[in-house]
């Protein structure tokens, strides 16, 4: 293993045009200018993420073991130490935000109103008619 190359979160966000195109994902940084065209999932997408954090992104889609390959084949270098622990913090902050969101709590919660409002109402309706 040779030495690795060490970027900045803000180097990274330098490499956001469509003919110089850097992400990053769990803190690794890859140069996906060259893959930009054979992506299966289109151009859009992966423009949406030049020069940021792509992790979230692209484990939501459930990429395939070869797509993973694939990454690995486009690795420039590593997130430097101050950068890999902010995107981490970055993205536990988000998982947080979006967990909070999906809250099955309030889904419970909701379920159970719900099911306490028709059996109010149905017993409503029997003792009255
Ligand atoms: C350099 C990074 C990426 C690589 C190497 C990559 C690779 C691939 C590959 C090989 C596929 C085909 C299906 C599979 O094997 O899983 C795919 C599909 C897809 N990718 Fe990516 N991808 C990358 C980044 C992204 C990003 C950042 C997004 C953002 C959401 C994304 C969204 C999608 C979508 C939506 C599909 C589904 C296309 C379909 O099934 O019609 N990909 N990608």
């Amino acid at each position: 293993m040779g030495r690795e190359k060490h970027f900045t979160i803000a180097e990274v966000a330098r490499h956001a045009q469509h003919d110089d195109i850097y992400l990053i994902y769990e803190n690794s940084v890859y140069d996906v200018t060259r893959f930009l065209d054979e992506h299966p999932g289109g151009v859009e997408v992966i423009n949406d993420y030049a020069g940021k954090d792509a992790t979230e992104a692209f484990d939501e889609v459930g990429h395939s073991k070869e797509a993973h390959q694939q990454l690995e084949e486009l690795l420039l270098g590593r997130l430097d130490q101050a950068s890999a622990a902010t995107a981490t913090a970055a993205r536990s902050i988000k998982k947080k935000a979006n967990k909070a969101a999906f809250n099955p709590a309030i889904l419970y919660s909701f379920a159970i109103a719900t099911g306490a409002t028709a059996m109010a109402g149905y017993w409503y309706f029997q003792v009255r008619v």
